[in-house]
């Protein structure tokens, strides 16, 4: 199976990224029938974040650095940059010559974007066609999987609903309709309760210093009325036991249950255990991250020899379609 997957690099990960993407990444890696290409969205960035390109070199390194560390091996996957590999482009302006306006108008995540992000005009061509960005990269590849959060998904069907319109003009079976591959996770909570999101600063990173690591774990919201240890807790309101859950098999996480609904254990307890965990996780992560990001050019070449091998095949869906269109 062919799996295509993006990021928009953003800079360092946290755990959202972690649980909503990459431990899918990590097991559809593993499978030796598959072949994996992951990439860092470099123009999906340029959509929002147009007016500000000075730290996205910087970010590209960043992201890819952790998806290292975290187990994304460059012997078995194909990491590459969009940027580096100008088919994307051009299947982009192919793909959008027969997207109908409609459409890009009509997707979901376009309007809440419209309505959720104020501080920068988003009134662009660019922010419009992003779907059809993201189609082209999906289709470029003849991917078969696609693994995604529940957010991404009416991207996947606007690829879907580009590939029969495709094959309608032209009547040509190039390519095949992808499937997407949902996170189990429904949704990583930040230390506020709210989404763990960096625009709402209450991240963990996956690489954090541990020193902050415990700041924060501190200051994460558990169960307003439980003041006392021996208080009764609910659990399902607690954004500590929602990270313990992550981690812990059902019957540690039932043991945990118990004991704050009946009052056997208290909060700051909790938080202890959870500083555990996260940081026996996080540890490893910290040298790795450290020692990759110490050689630059490592990296650099790494996204290199990804983007060729990538450009190679994509070049041949390239040439294809050039003939499809009689060119
Ligand atoms: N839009 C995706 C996101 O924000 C990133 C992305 C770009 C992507 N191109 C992709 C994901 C292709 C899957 C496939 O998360
Ligand atoms: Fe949350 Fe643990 Fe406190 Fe219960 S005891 S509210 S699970 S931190």
């Amino acid at each position: 199976m062919i799996v295509l997957s993006g990021m928009r690099p953003t800079g360092r990960l946290h755990f959202g990224h972690y649980f909503g993407a990459l431990k899918t990444w990590l097991e559809l890696q593993k499978c030796d029938q598959n072949k994996c290409y992951y990439m860092s969205a470099d123009w999906h960035a340029l959509t929002t974040d147009y007016a500000n390109t000075s730290k996205i070199h910087d970010n590209i390194l960043e992201m890819v650095a952790d998806w290292i560390a975290v187990g994304i091996d460059p012997k078995k996957s194909i990491i590459f940059q969009q940027s580096m590999v100008h088919q994307h482009i051009e299947l982009f302006l192919i793909l959008s010559m027969f997207v109908p306006l409609g459409w890009l108008y009509r997707c979901p995540t376009y309007k809440d974007q419209i309505k959720e992000i104020k501080n920068r005009n988003l009134n662009n061509y660019g922010f419009l066609g992003y779907p059809v960005l993201m189609s082209a990269d999906i289709l470029l590849y003849m991917t078969d999987i696609v693994p995604i959060g529940e957010d991404q998904l009416p991207h996947l069907e606007f690829t879907r609903d580009i590939v029969k319109r495709f094959n309608y003009f032209y009547s040509d079976n190039l390519f095949h309709i992808p499937n997407a591959k949902l996170t189990k996770t429904a949704r990583v909570l930040g230390l506020d309760g709210r989404k763990m999101s960096k625009s709402y600063n209450n991240t963990i990173f996956l690489t954090e210093d541990i020193d902050t690591l415990y700041q924060k774990i501190n200051k994460m919201i558990t169960d307003p009325t439980k003041i006392k240890q021996n208080d009764i807790g609910h659990p399902k309101i607690c954004v500590v036991f929602s990270f313990i859950q992550l981690f812990y098999d059902k019957t540690k996480q039932l043991n945990i249950q118990n004991n704050c609904e009946q009052g056997l254990i208290g909060c700051v307890k909790c938080k202890h255990l959870l500083m555990e965990i996260l940081s026996e996780f996080i540890k490893p992560l910290n040298s790795k991250r450290k020692y990759l990001l110490s050689d630059k050019t490592y990296l650099v070449n790494i996204l290199k020899t990804g983007s060729d091998k990538a450009s190679n095949i994509a070049d041949k869906t390239i040439k294809r379609i050039h003939k499809i269109l009689k060119f």
